[in-house]
């Protein structure tokens, strides 16, 4: 078959496919495999009808946050319970209590729905890591803030860890879709020492709930992309024209806008009504709500140098709390690194090519709303790494990048500016093609 394809070399191809960086259907991050959301229920005593419970998440994630509008978590009642009262969150209905007269129950839906109350809530509703909008730091970035509670009073329900029936079908928005939730398991009731570590006491009885995240679950389409330049070729490789949708004005009117229409201000103030989650993205040739720009800036002796540049492209979008996941070979040997905060993220112990990067507070760690402010830059310097480093076949451009926990798309290996002396053009045959489609199935699976 005389079918030929046109690449730059297919070692880059190879290298692109090899590092496997498809979108996963499943619920497993290669960068973060134990990244889970765990949701404890601690029954602290029981009561003549029921129990009373604190209910802690635990954001197990190494870089994947919940930002404002916040957590939604939602559960079904095994029996015919009812919540008597709650602190430090409320349900979001209170469903039909026309059976109790006098004292009426907080919720009386089958199905409650749960949110965290707001900062500044009277303190004798809160208890210890309620009431932050339902916002809740990951554990790699903000261990501190990675825990959320509230507090539950359930009624007719058991009274003993023989008769009590723990909840099912648990459910959990972050704020959007994404989350799977396991069911709950008895596990060893909770030990709590006294601040005075003299007195050890211990929950009733305890039950976990594990949820774990799936981008493919969270959004159909991808929302960021990375476009990339070097100093040693003019060519800028743009996102791949149509990443995040296209733009038809035809079939959909104001899926965009431009930020010169005198019509941006309406627009916005009316999407926010209409759509709470829907981003209300700039048009541009990928649609994306984030762009994240990779420059190859400069070559000295030793040491080489990426400026990075995250681009927030949506109207409807300050990121607080923003974080990126790069994945690059040479980050073994960072040198310096510009008003990013930096950790290394080893999920396979031996090594050392993930970076987590983060805002400075205060200082970039609000990527802003689309517009003049809507930007955030770092610059790393690397020490070559010899004799892997090359300037050739694509290497100084990253493997992968996630904003905020979620897979950035990269333009084809084919079009990464490469260096002039490496221009020689190898015609692919279909046969290599697919000799390193095989390659790279076996790699994956
Ligand atoms: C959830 O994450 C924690 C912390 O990484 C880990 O210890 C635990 O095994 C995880 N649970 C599941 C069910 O994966
Ligand atoms: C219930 O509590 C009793 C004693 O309080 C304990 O021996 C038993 O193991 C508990 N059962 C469960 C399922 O937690
Ligand atoms: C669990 O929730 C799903 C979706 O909300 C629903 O379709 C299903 O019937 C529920 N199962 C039970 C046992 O409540
Ligand atoms: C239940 O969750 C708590 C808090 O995340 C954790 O410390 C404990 O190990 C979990 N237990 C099991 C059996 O997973
Ligand atoms: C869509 O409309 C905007 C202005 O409303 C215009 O700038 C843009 O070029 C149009 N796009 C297409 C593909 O027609
Ligand atoms: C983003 O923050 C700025 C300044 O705090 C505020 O004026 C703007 O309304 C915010 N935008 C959104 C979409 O929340
Ligand atoms: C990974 O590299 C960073 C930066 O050089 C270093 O601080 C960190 O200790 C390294 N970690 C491992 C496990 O080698
Ligand atoms: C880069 O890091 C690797 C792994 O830590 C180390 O073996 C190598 O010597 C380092 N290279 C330089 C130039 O520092
Ligand atoms: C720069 O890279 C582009 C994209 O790969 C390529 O088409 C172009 O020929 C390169 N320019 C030079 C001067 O090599
Ligand atoms: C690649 O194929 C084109 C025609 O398809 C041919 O003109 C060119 O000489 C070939 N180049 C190489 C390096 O084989």
């Amino acid at each position: 078959m005389e079918f030929c394809f046109k690449f730059t070399t297919l070692t880059i191809l190879l290298l692109f496919l090899l590092s496997c960086s498809f979108p996963s259907s499943e619920a497993y991050d290669a960068l973060d495999p134990n990244g889970n959301i765990t949701i404890k229920w601690d029954v602290i005593t029981w009561t003549p009808d029921g129990y009373v419970a604190v209910v802690t998440m635990f954001n197990f994630q190494q870089y994947r946050h919940i930002q404002a509008p916040g957590w939604t978590l939602g559960w079904t009642w095994a029996k015919k319970e009812v919540i008597w009262s709650m602190m430090g969150g409320q349900t979001t209905e209170q469903g039909d209590c026309s059976k109790y007269k006098g004292n009426v129950p907080h919720c009386c839906k089958k199905d409650p729905t749960v949110v965290d109350l707001l900062p500044g809530t009277p303190y004798n509703q809160q208890i210890a890591n309620c009431c932050k909008g339902g916002v809740i730091g990951s554990w790699g970035q903000d261990p501190t803030n990675a825990a959320s509670s509230f507090q539950v009073s359930v009624g007719a329900a058991g009274t003993t860890n023989k008769t009590v029936r723990v909840p099912r079908n648990f459910t959990l928005r972050a704020p959007g879709p994404g989350y799977t939730c396991g069911p709950a398991k008895i596990v060893k009731p909770t030990k709590y020492v006294s601040s005075d570590g003299r007195r050890v006491t211990q929950a009733m009885m305890t039950w976990n709930v594990t949820c774990t995240y799936s981008q493919f679950l969270a959004q159909k389409t991808p929302s960021c992309c990375v476009s990339l330049s070097s100093f040693y070729n003019d060519t800028i490789v743009p996102c791949p024209t149509c990443t995040c949708g296209c733009q038809n004005n035809a079939t959909d009117p104001g899926s965009c806008v431009n930020p010169d229409s005198p019509y941006l201000a309406s627009v916005v103030s009316q999407q926010e009504k209409s759509n709470k989650f829907a981003p209300l993205v700039q048009c541009t040739s990928h649609m994306c709500p984030i762009r994240v720009h990779w420059h190859v800036k400069q070559n000295y002796k030793d040491y080489w140098r990426v400026k990075v540049t995250i681009t927030n492209f949506n109207y409807r979008m300050n990121y607080t709390l923003w974080n990126l996941v790069i994945q690059h070979p040479n980050f073994d040997n960072l040198t310096q690194i510009f008003s990013f905060n930096y950790k290394p993220l080893n999920p396979y112990q031996d090594i050392n090519d993930t970076a987590m990067l983060w805002g400075v507070k205060y200082y970039n760690d609000l990527l802003m709303e689309a517009g003049p402010l809507g930007n955030a830059q770092s610059e790393f310097l690397f020490r070559k790494d010899k004799p892997t480093f090359t300037f050739e076949k694509g290497w100084a451009f990253p493997r992968r990048i996630y904003f905020n926990g979620d897979n950035c798309v990269m333009p084809p290996p084919d079009e990464y500016p490469y260096l002039p002396s490496a221009t020689t053009r190898h015609n692919v045959s279909f046969l290599q093609l697919l000799v390193a489609l095989l390659a790279l199935l076996f790699a994956c699976f």
